[in-house]
């Protein structure tokens, strides 16, 4: 049974085989207890991403190792669940006929429209008084060198904004919810620019990070050194240019920039220790959440079901009644 896309596969079609054209995006070799190789994939297209297993991977070998990631490729799925989820197990795959597809139908975009995206970081731009704070950003985000890539990367690779202009589309919900709590709360200018920036440039270093979409990848960079180091260094390297930049304005920006995963455990290798770092953690954590419970929910529209599978990274399954009219 052929599926035009992978949100319209359900439950109903448990047991079945269907068939799709996927944009392969991670194949990850592993071993089964018996010594048996297989491979744990995800396959995604505009509509969402799933997991699946390719359990005969040595008889396959050759022709995975010929992939460069993120091939269009056309597979035959046995419909499964795995702890809630549907899973699939590929029967079948072969590489789509050259021309039948366009990459960009495989990749989600974000739903705000680029103008839209610009405005509203222009408008936090604005709100910045300090000129030695605005030069920093004209320089990391508003140049040549910048710009384009930071409209276009994704903030993620799964969970959550991983779409063409998700990183910028991330960026502005936090500035959105950031700002909202700054101003009840009724931060002083000088606290309320360092937030802005700091927020602007917390998951700046993901356009290093990340390969560029379609390819979803890390970069070795990326790998190595990660994105919050990555994007401390960067920024203290543009600081270090700049006259008569603030002493405690680099401190507090940086040590936003390190702490904005809140805590230890999450990859911070320091706590947020200002009130601006840790209005910034908190509205990172709440636009990513909040973004993967509606994608996720979206994903699984089609069903009749009154709850979602669980989402993983929430722990939890989700009540579908809540879009009703
Ligand atoms: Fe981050
Ligand atoms: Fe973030």
């Amino acid at each position: 049974m052929l599926v035009k896309q992978l949100k319209e596969i359900t439950k109903e079609h448990l047991n079945q085989v269907i068939e799709a054209a996927v944009l392969l995006v991670e194949v990850k070799v592993k071993t089964t207890k018996t010594d048996k190789r297989y491979a744990d994939v995800i396959i995604q297209d505009g509509s969402k991403s799933m997991e699946a297993k390719f359990w005969d991977y040595d008889e396959k070998e050759d022709f995975f190792s010929q992939l460069s990631t993120s091939e269009i490729v056309v597979i035959q799925a046995l419909v499964g669940e795995y702890q809630g989820q549907l899973q699939l197990t590929i029967k079948e795959i072969k590489l789509a006929e050259k021309n039948a597809y366009q990459m960009g139908d495989f990749i989600p975009k974000s739903e705000w429209s680029l103008e839209k995206l610009e405005q509203g970081l222009k408008y936090f731009y604005d709100r910045i008084e300090s000129p030695q704070l605005k030069q920093l950003l004209d320089e990391m985000i508003f140049s040549e060198t910048h710009y384009e890539k930071f409209m276009t990367h994704p903030a993620a690779r799964r969970v959550h904004h991983n779409f063409y202009h998700g990183l910028v589309q991330h960026t502005l919900e936090v500035l959105k919810f950031a700002y909202t709590v700054a101003t009840t709360k009724q931060l002083t200018q000088r606290q309320i620019d360092r937030l802005i920036v700091m927020t602007m440039l917390h998951d700046w270093a993901k356009v290093i990070e990340y390969k560029a979409l379609p390819d979803l990848g890390f970069t070795e960079q990326g790998t190595m050194l990660g994105h919050i180091f990555l994007g401390a260094h960067g920024t203290l390297n543009h600081m270090n240019e700049i006259e008569d930049f603030n002493e405690d304005d680099k401190l507090i920006i940086l040590n936003g920039i390190l702490g904005h995963h809140g805590r230890l455990e999450f990859g911070s290798p320091v706590l947020p220790k200002s009130p601006e770092a840790q209005i910034l953690h908190q509205a990172d954590i709440m636009s990513g959440n909040i973004e993967s419970i509606l994608s996720f929910m979206k994903e699984q529209e089609g069903n009749e079901e009154s709850f979602t599978g669980k989402l993983w990274n929430m722990g939890t399954e989700y009540y579908k009644k809540s879009f009703e009219p």
